[in-house]
């Protein structure tokens, strides 16, 4: 479909919205308003913010419909109060604090593409910072429970008891899965940041019992020292961080921990072996690319290196535009 002069006017102008709602969320300004009406005045005093620029961005936010005005107070819109108003788990503010955070990144993108990977410094401390890995964290969870309701739902789980989730971040995958399936425990493999994070989703879902959180940093440990004998594992968004090479190692390491017909999957934002559709994860490939981190993959090219890594019955589907599962299993 054609693109108009006007849709490519907005796709431009974007990035001014963008910041000025992420701005917004990171000042607090949306928990701040969150059931009750303020003037810009009090705004800035409770936040401890400039005045004129406080009352302008409140200004911004009411052109772009996320706030209300009237009687000299600013309202959130409904929509706004219920995914801003305060962090919860179908909430956006911890997304949206990681989107911030990626921005400073973003705006080097010229600057990457002229002189390569690596050469520009890049958001290292997603991982390693404890908030800036906690908004990461919780972000995941926002935005991934609605597709792993929906793996939880049309996934097959027959044979499996004991399910590992590599890179499982909040521990989305597990708490959805537990909802719908008693009998089925849970590891759990990611960074020691990450699984203070996890630790208390696990609590809050009252999961304590069914999930064992180990610290593996599962790209470069020559194998996952997380057991074996797994029926199922999962790799959620999680291959397009590395290189090439740490990404498929990966897959070998996992077929090791699976019993014979125990099955491997994999949720990637991945493209259409067409290499240049949906839109998404072409997109998000240039996030990993600011990040100097990996890149996105064709649904063939997963498949591929299943097979390479020994595992058989191989097949794939989508589940939406940023998620394909890719399944494999071990002979
Ligand atoms: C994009 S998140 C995906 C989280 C979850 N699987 C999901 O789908 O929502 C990637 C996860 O992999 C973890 N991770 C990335 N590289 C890692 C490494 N080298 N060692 C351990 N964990 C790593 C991150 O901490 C994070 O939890």
């Amino acid at each position: 479909m054609a693109i108009t002069r006007e849709q490519i006017h907005a796709m431009a102008s974007g990035f001014q919205s963008a910041k000025i709602i992420l701005a917004a969320n990171e000042l607090g300004i949306f928990r701040l308003l969150a059931g009750k009406g303020m003037s810009a005045g009090e705004v800035s005093d409770a936040l401890n913010l400039d005045a004129e620029a406080c009352a302008m961005l409140l200004g911004a936010l009411v052109g772009l419909n996320l706030l209300e005005y009237g009687r000299g107070k600013f309202h959130e819109a409904p929509e706004v109060k219920k995914s801003l108003g305060e962090d919860s788990d179908e909430g956006l503010s911890c997304i949206f604090r990681h989107m911030n955070h990626l921005y400073t990144s973003w705006a080097n993108l010229d600057a990457v593409v002229k002189k390569g990977r690596g050469k520009i410094k890049a958001t290292s401390e997603l991982l390693s910072d404890k908030k800036i890995n906690r908004d990461f964290i919780c972000g995941m969870f926002e935005v991934g429970y609605p597709t792993a309701q929906k793996f939880a739902e049309e996934m097959d789980f027959t044979g499996v008891r004991k399910f590992a989730d590599i890179g499982g971040g909040p521990g989305v995958y597990p708490i959805a899965i537990a909802k719908r399936y008693p009998d089925i425990n849970f590891v759990i493999a990611d960074y020691p940041n990450t699984i203070k994070v996890a630790r208390k989703y696990v609590k809050k879902y009252g999961m304590g019992k069914r999930v064992k959180l180990v610290n593996c940093p599962f790209f470069d440990t020559s194998e996952l020292n997380i057991g074996d004998g797994f029926d199922m594992a999962l790799l959620s968004q999680v291959l397009h961080a590395a290189p090439d090479g740490k990404a498929k190692g990966l897959l070998k390491k996992v077929f090791d921990i699976l019993r014979p017909g125990g099955r491997i999957v994999i949720n990637e934002n991945a493209r259409n072996d067409d290499a240049y559709s949906p839109a998404p994860p072409l997109v998000f490939a240039i996030n990993m690319l600011i990040q100097n981190a990996g890149r996105t993959y064709t649904i063939s090219e997963l498949k591929g290196w299943l097979r390479e890594s020994g595992f058989r019955k191989i097949g794939a589907r989508r589940l939406h535009e940023r998620s394909v599962l890719v399944e494999g299993t071990r002979p």
